[in-house]
């Protein structure tokens, strides 16, 4: 198979020298882990100069090659340049951090062998992609490039399309640079470029963006993935946290038995993502659709049984520490998901901005791995309890703190309409019996364990008059619809009408994992608690408790409109969902608009449900 396909690679391999472009560089999956750390990260430059000036290239007699220094240090010397035995596009295709003119495309090449025989994992496969107007897109392509993969990076491919037209529909494939092995089609889109006049972005039809989060394979289907995907107008899918679960649980009774053990390495993490991208909802969503997303559980040194002291290096399944398992993550993320590494000297940094026109900015926090206090993991509820009002504690870290304020003034100066904050955990009080509930983790685990922090970003927003800011959770498996105003303070916020607040929060409940109000908990019994809810908390308007879903957001320059999905059941692949709830803000009203969600839900409670005595 390779020997015939040496005259072929010989030409591919003049048409490089004169192009001289790094390919493994352009495959910024070799960026994770980070380019500027020079001990965590691939030397592209290394690569492929040996790939250049180290190989053979008159004839195919014995190569005499300097050995391939892969992150594993494994040995390529006498093989051919690249894979010639074709390829399987094993996950499709998926895209993601539109900006106006570029995004990034993703896909993966595992080299495979026509005649059965084990393929040499031990060289690159050579991808082509194409990105054009038209689903042929041989017809109208506007970008082309070529980009290597290899074992160093679990075969992932992960391409900036460049030189696109703004607030654009178009569609991709990659292409095995040898054989004819094509990728399914993607479809993906631009943004509008920042100063495109609100009422112009999306052709002046509103954009849609359709928000998940808490994914747990073990858990369900994916449905609500496909729901959206084939019955909503979705432009941009957002994941709030929870893409993937590091716990092995018991899903064999519904058909998903989680692969593995609880992830600590590198390869346990490959493996687990690779194994949720083959839910077919989740691959179509991807193939559909951009997605922005940020990660996953933690504080800046721990987890709940994974940590940085002797004990808790010792408590992990693998014995590996939790930086090296951070690490491990990151890497793994970064390699799997169509993200952009915004900053490569910054090993962590998730945070950041899309200016989608004078129509929004959407900002996407990390509060929890980036620079996060110690957090509530139920064992130390008490000791967080006691610090959760103190001044200095901070959920994001200063850095990434003074550029969210920094952010939103900026947003508001720039004009736009709307800032939308994408981010994992719930921002409102949520109070049951004097008891703070409703992180996934524990009580404090959410904003309210950060009360100084939550304090900081309210008065911001009051002070600057910062109108039109919507803040999106995940994290709570249930859903939650709250006017923004400080907690308790039903002097300036009035419940009923919601004059006073300063904005509105949308926070949603899990794709599929267990619900915060108990596992399974049927419709009857969780409006019974969420009763209780709505009616111990000013802010919180609706409370929902028993479906999992997801929800849509419409923006235009006149309203954002929220519509929540419920999945009726999650047991095996399906799309029966329905509308639960619809919800609508009018740009400058900074609440939710009376009566809210016209006075109706067909699941959960309403806070304008339950007699006004219990308010
Ligand atoms: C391609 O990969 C998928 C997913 O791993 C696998 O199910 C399929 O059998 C592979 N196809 C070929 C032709 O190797
Ligand atoms: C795509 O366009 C090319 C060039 O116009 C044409 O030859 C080909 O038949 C088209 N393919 C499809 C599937 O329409
Ligand atoms: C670290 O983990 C160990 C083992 O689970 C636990 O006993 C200890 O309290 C943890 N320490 C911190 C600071 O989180
Ligand atoms: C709001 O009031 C409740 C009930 O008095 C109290 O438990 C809670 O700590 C208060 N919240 C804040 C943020 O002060
Ligand atoms: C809900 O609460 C009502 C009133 O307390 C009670 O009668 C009913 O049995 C509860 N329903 C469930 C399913 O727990
Ligand atoms: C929001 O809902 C209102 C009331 O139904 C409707 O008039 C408006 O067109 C909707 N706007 C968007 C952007 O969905
Ligand atoms: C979900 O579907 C399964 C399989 O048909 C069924 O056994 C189960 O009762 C259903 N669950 C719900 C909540 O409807």
């Amino acid at each position: 198979m390779r020997i015939s396909t040496y005259g072929y690679l010989f030409q591919f391999f003049i048409g490089l020298l004169a192009a001289r472009a790094n390919l493994f560089q352009r495959n910024l999956a070799y960026e994770s882990p980070f380019s500027e750390h020079p001990q965590l990260a691939h030397n592209t430059n290394f690569l492929h100069n040996i790939h250049l000036e180290g190989r053979q290239n008159v004839d195919a007699g014995p190569f005499k090659d300097t050995h391939y220094p892969s992150f594993y240090g494994s040995n390529l010397g006498n093989s051919p340049f690249v894979w010639g035995g074709g390829v399987n596009f094993t996950h499709a295709v998926a895209s993601g951090d539109p900006y106006d003119t570029s995004v990034i495309l993703w896909t993966r090449a595992f080299p495979t062998s026509s005649d059965g025989s084990r393929p040499d994992q031990s060289v690159p496969v050579c991808l082509k992609y194409h990105i054009g107007l038209s689903s042929n897109i041989s017809t109208q392509t506007v970008d082309i490039g070529e980009a290597y993969t290899s074992y160093d990076v679990d075969w992932t491919v992960k391409v900036e399309a460049k030189n696109l037209r703004p607030d654009t529909k178009y569609f991709y494939r990659f292409t095995d640079c040898i054989t004819t092995a094509s990728s399914p089609v993607g479809i993906t889109r631009t943004i509008a470029a920042s100063d495109t006049p609100a009422s112009k972005v999306n052709g002046g039809k509103p954009l849609t963006l359709a928000v998940f989060s808490c994914s747990q394979y073990q858990s369900g289907w994916f449905n609500a993935y496909g729901y959206a995907a084939q019955n909503t107008e979705a432009d941009i899918f957002i994941h709030l946290g929870d893409y993937i679960y590091e716990s092995l649980g018991n899903g064999a009774k519904i058909g998903r038995q989680t692969l593995g053990r609880e992830l600590a390495t590198i390869h346990d993490y490959r493996q687990r993502l690779s194994q949720y991208r083959t839910d077919q909802n989740l691959v179509l969503a991807h193939q559909n659709a951009p997605w922005i997303t940020v990660a996953d559980n933690a504080w800046k040194s721990g987890t709940a049984n994974s940590n940085d002291t002797t004990e808790g290096c010792g408590f992990s399944s693998s014995g590996a520490c939790f930086t090296d398992r951070k690490l491990a993550a990151v890497r793994a993320y970064h390699e799997w998901m169509p993200i952009r590494q915004i900053d490569a000297g910054d090993k962590l940094r998730i945070w950041r901005n899309f200016k989608i026109g004078k129509l929004l900015d959407l900002t996407m926090l990390d509060t929890r791995q980036y620079d996060r206090d110690v957090t509530d993991y139920l064992t130390n509820s008490q000791v967080v309890d006691s610090v959760a009002d103190f001044d200095d504690r901070s959920i994001m870290g200063a850095a990434q703190e003074k550029w969210l304020l920094n952010t939103l003034s900026e947003s508001k100066s720039r004009g736009a309409i709307w800032r939308i904050i994408g981010q994992q955990v719930i921002f409102s009080q949520l109070e049951q019996n004097g008891e703070r509930k409703f992180g996934s983790h524990g009580v404090d685990d959410a904003w309210d364990g950060y009360r100084a922090n939550r304090a900081r970003v309210l008065d911001h927003l009051y002070d600057n008059k910062i109108s039109n800011t919507v803040i999106l959770a995940g994290d709570s498996h249930a859903n939650w619809v709250s006017d923004l105003s400080h907690p308790n303070d039903t002097k300036t916020y009035n419940p009923q009408t919601g004059m006073g607040a300063i904005g509105v929060e949308f926070a949603g409940t899990a794709v599929t994992s267990g619900s915060s109000f108990g596992s399974g908990i049927l419709p009857d019994k969780a409006d019974n608690i969420s009763r209780v809810l709505v009616g111990t908390n000013p802010d919180l308007q609706w409370s929902e408790g028993s479906f999992r879903g997801f929800f849509t957001l419409t923006v235009d320059a006149s309203y954002l409109n929220a519509t929540y999905y419920a999945m009726r059941n999650i047991t095996y692949a399906n799309l029966d969902g329905f509308i639960s709830a619809q919800f609508i803000v009018k740009a400058g009203e900074n609440k939710l608009r009376r009566p809210v969600a016209g006075g109706v839900v067909k699941a959960g409670v309403l806070k304008s449900q339950v007699v006004a005595g219990n308010l």
